[in-house]
């Protein structure tokens, strides 16, 4: 133990986050800085970089939000979308516009708003998805989804700022599952998508994409391969940082909304930006998600062991989550800590709501389930056994 705590200096400190219903509010009066107000969006990507000099910052800070040119002069992707069905992909593209002229006038509009982008925004184009499409036979053993109409979940068809028909892909794409919003769809096998993409239609050899394995996806370009779990989306409000490694300070939901904003930009190849209002409907949406309706056991024996080995990090004020751990103190891969486009040298501490919905765990899902995790002597240390062991598990599963 006194080891532990010794260690825990190296945790860096952050303000608690504001809980829901303040950070609602904190938009609803702030929607018009963001909808009209240029500076007051780029010094809300400035407070929230953890290093400025970091390419992936630099990249950013040369072209959003300026006085003159950047990315605010790019045109506004078409909001018009459409399902991809074996029955839609027959006839040609219709589309129909995510919202109306009018902006929503309350904070429940706003979030029915952003469920829809949840569903239906193309957050990028996509020529991988853009070929599955023609392969229906594949979608089953690359984890697609269809509902019961026979849309796949995540896929939607869209005009790019030529103006052609594409394939694009959601946030419900990685980010649900059987339906339900905000769960890791953790049966998607985009690695295998790409490795079958590789060998099939361009006869090449697959690479390091066949070694992916579901659920784990590489979403950078930083020419490090470092596929990274794919993760629930439960508690993102209470979170500190973005990112694993921490490099999006969230400092308050506009913190969000620039980093969905400039995701956009470049998932459309910095061709076109999207609509505001929808980046913000978006933001509120995630922010307000939740895990499917948990109790947690506070007065059972696993509570009392997790006070004395998990609360110090897995902050039970903030969602179970905390600041930033240094890379280098921990069982996980540090690849992704050390990015050369984006590492801090630590991992954020994640919420564990909802954390029994099932692993792999850490943010290279190393650990299957809770029994190696807690084997593991996470996060340094001895492993928790015996009685204790099937104690915090029991308490774990209520978070
Ligand atoms: C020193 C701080 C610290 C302590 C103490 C700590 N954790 Fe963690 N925990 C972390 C960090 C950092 C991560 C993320 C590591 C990564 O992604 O590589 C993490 C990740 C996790 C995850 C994975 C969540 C997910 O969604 O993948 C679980 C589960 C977890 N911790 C449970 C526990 C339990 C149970 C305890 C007590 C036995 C505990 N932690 C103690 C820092 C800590």
């Amino acid at each position: 133990m006194i080891a532990l705590t010794a260690l825990l200096g190296c945790q860096q400190e952050a303000p608690a986050p504001a809980p829901e219903a303040e950070q609602v509010s904190w938009m609803m009066e702030h929607t018009d800085d963001w909808l009209e107000d240029r500076a007051w969006r780029r010094e809300r990507l400035e407070e929230a970089l953890w290093d400025p000099e970091l390419p992936y910052a630099r990249k950013r800070l040369s072209s959003y939000g300026l006085e003159v040119g950047g990315w605010d002069l790019l045109p506004e992707i078409d909001d018009r979308v459409e399902a991809v069905s074996q029955e839609n992909l027959a006839r040609p593209f219709e589309g129909e516009a995510l919202r109306g002229e009018a902006l929503p006038e309350t904070a429940e509009a706003w979030r029915a708003l952003g469920e829809r982008a949840f569903w239906m925004m193309p957050m990028r184009r996509d020529g991988y998805a853009e070929w599955l499409v023609s392969r229906p036979d594949l979608w089953d053993a690359v984890g697609l989804e269809q509902d019961a109409e026979g849309n796949v979940r995540g896929l939607v068809r869209f005009r790019d700022a030529r103006g052609v028909a594409r394939v694009g892909i959601t946030y419900a794409l990685c980010h649900s599952s059987g339906g339900q919003a905000g769960a890791a769809n953790r049966a998607l096998d985009l690695g295998l998508a790409r490795a079958l993409y590789m060998e099939e239609h361009l006869d090449r050899e697959p690479g390091v994409y066949a070694g992916w394995g579901a659920g784990r996806v590489d979403v950078t370009d930083d020419g490090v391969d470092d596929p990274l779990a794919i993760q629930d989306l439960w508690g993102v409000r209470w979170l500190s940082h973005l990112n694993n490694s921490g490099g999006v300070r969230h400092a308050n939901p506009a913190s969000l909304a620039v980093r969905f904003e400039t995701q956009f930009i470049m998932g459309h190849g910095l061709e076109a930006r999207p609509d505001r209002a929808l980046v913000w409907a978006l933001t509120l949406y995630i922010l307000t998600i939740d895990r499917p309706t948990s109790e947690p056991a506070l007065n059972s024996p696993g509570a009392e062991v997790f006070t004395e080995r998990c609360a110090a990090c897995h902050d039970p004020a903030r969602g179970y989550s905390g600041g930033l751990v240094e890379a280098e103190l921990l069982t996980s891969d540090p690849t992704a800590a050390f990015s050369p486009l984006r590492g801090t040298g630590a991992y954020k501490i994640p919420s564990l709501l909802g954390v029994g919905g099932g692993g792999p765990y850490l943010h290279d899902g190393s650990l299957a389930d809770l029994d190696a995790l807690l084997d593991s002597g996470h996060p340094f240390g001895d492993p928790v056994e015996g009685a204790d062991k099937d104690h915090l598990k029991t308490f774990l599963k209520t978070l």
